[in-house]
């Protein structure tokens, strides 16, 4: 059968008197495994609204997993701008334009404990963006808790393009509100849909 996959391998050669390192062509796509050893990741948060931040992270986490789950929090104690419907309908709509190698990238809300919906959708890793070492502290904390309530499941910090360490959902809608420009800090669609939903 012809291999669709071409991801070089390092194979040891044995020979009588020595051993030589070769490279060869085995069946592996580009970064990608065998579907046998899927690697399914959830991207947790409120995107209360997605961020240019939120993408980038999306886009280095595609080169490290065959599917990621965009997974937006339903929290009726938190008020939010976009309801979670709009939210999940921004994602879905801005995550058509980024570069996703090969990785499927699925958009869900969840509510309750997040390990027990990642452990639903039998994920093997929660992917979370660290922008600074104020983040670390939380982010830390909750990795934690997580790897004790669901062991099995790793989390993967990853950090943002320099040019989003500063941005964030809240300083967006506070910048927003008080009447500054983010373009550039969040996909134009987010843009225009904020000022449909502030000018109703
Ligand atoms: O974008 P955010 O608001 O920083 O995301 C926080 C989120 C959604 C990842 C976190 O609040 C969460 O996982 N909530 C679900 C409830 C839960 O599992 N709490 C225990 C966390 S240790």
């Amino acid at each position: 059968m012809v291999s669709r996959y071409h991801t070089p391998v390092l194979t040891w050669i044995h020979s009588a008197a020595n051993a030589e390192l070769e490279f060869s062509y085995l069946p592996f796509t580009n970064n990608h495994l065998p579907s046998v050893f899927m690697r399914r990741a959830i991207y947790p948060g409120s995107f209360d609204p997605v961020t240019n931040g939120h993408l980038d992270i999306i886009q280095r986490g595609c080169k490290l997993f065959d599917e990621i789950i965009v997974a937006v929090l339903v929290n009726p104690e938190k008020t939010a701008f976009f309801t979670v419907e709009e939210r999940c309908e921004i994602l879905t709509e801005v995550l058509k334009d980024i570069d996703r190698s090969d990785c499927r990238v699925t958009v869900e809300s969840f509510a309750g404990l997040m390990v027990e919906y990642a452990a639903e959708r039998n994920a093997n890793a929660i992917v979370r963006g660290i922008r600074a070492i104020s983040d670390y502290e939380y982010e830390l904390q909750m990795a934690l808790m997580n790897r004790r309530l669901q062991p099995r499941l790793e989390t993967v910090f990853m950090m943002p393009a320099e040019e989003y360490s500063y941005v964030s959902s809240r300083l967006v809608k506070e910048v927003f509100h008080l009447g500054a420009p983010i373009k550039d800090l969040v996909p134009p669609l987010v843009e225009q849909r904020m000022r449909e939903k502030s000018s109703k």
